[in-house]
């Protein structure tokens, strides 16, 4: 098979990278995609930079086993830690996530920025750069959110525990009277939903996941990467494998319930 017809490895410590997976999909669906949830090592959120490290390395060597194309971090966790090693390992475009503080900030009118991210992202070097460069032009107001990706991978999405974190998270953002709220971490935007509930209809919600749907073509197309074929929607369900390193029963509902169709992930052995 040409390079261009093989498959993009798009990967998260867990479901939250379905969120990306999604915008991914919407703008290419003629390309084929592997995803993989690494369930058994999530949350990366509080794991220490050399194992999140590892796990990547792990699962990128697994893409390009596979004959992937382009490998798509759609991790914000695990971008902040190894996307810089990634790119110098493999040749292959690699994408990685990043906040969306530069375009919250360029679109505030209060200058008042909430980030809702993991604290491995808040803490990481890449993160520091980003607050660097766009601090000056708004109030930042960066929340870590310890525990809500746990919640998510247990399906809660709307239950009083999850909603109490987050009314605990967002109060003081509010409090400061923020008009925009960048989602840093890509399992949140499951919880939008709940999070629109707390923070009510002024405040704009933005994520990421749209700009890197951009960004991943605008790689494959400057690549010649772009895929030729014409992908039957009926064909969908082989033209999208997944994949989780967790346990398959327990992974299972929520891939297909967050997915939106019935998905039944490959067991990773790894
Ligand atoms: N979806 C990951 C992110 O964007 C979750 C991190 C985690 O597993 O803690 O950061």
């Amino acid at each position: 098979m040409e390079l261009k017809e093989q498959s993009i490895g798009v990967f998260d410590s867990g479901v939250g990278g379905l969120s990306v997976l999604t915008h991914i999909h919407a703008s290419l669906p003629d390309e084929r995609l592997h995803y993989v949830a690494d369930s058994a090592y999530m949350p990366y959120g509080c794991k220490s930079d050399q194992l999140v490290e590892s796990r990547c390395m792990s699962i990128a060597d697994f893409f390009v086993e596979q004959g992937c194309k382009a490998i798509v971090v759609a991790c914000n966790t695990a971008t902040a830690v190894a996307v810089q090693q990634l790119r110098l390992k493999y040749d292959i475009p690699v994408i990685g996530m990043e906040p969306a503080v530069k375009p919250a900030v360029n679109s505030s009118r209060a200058g008042v920025v909430g980030v809702l991210a993991t604290s491995a992202t808040i803490a990481s070097d890449k993160f520091k750069q980003l607050g660097l460069r766009h601090g000056s032009e708004a109030r930042l107001i960066v929340q870590a959110c310890p525990g809500l990706v746990e919640q998510i991978e247990m399906g809660e999405l709307n239950t009083a525990k999850t909603r109490s974190m987050l009314q605990s998270y967002l109060d003081p953002l509010m409090q400061a009277g923020m008009d925009r709220l960048v989602l840093g971490c890509t399992h949140y935007p499951f919880v939008s939903p709940l999070i629109r509930e707390i923070i009510g209809e002024e405040v704009t919600i933005v994520d990421s996941g749209d700009a890197i749907a951009r960004e991943l073509e605008r790689q494959l197309s400057a690549n010649g990467l772009l895929s030729l074929a014409n992908i039957d929607a009926q064909d969908e369900s082989a033209s999208i494998v997944f994949w989780s390193s967790g346990d398959i029963q327990k992974v299972e509902p929520l891939m297909s319930k967050l997915w939106g169709k019935a998905t039944v992930p490959n067991q990773l052995l790894f």
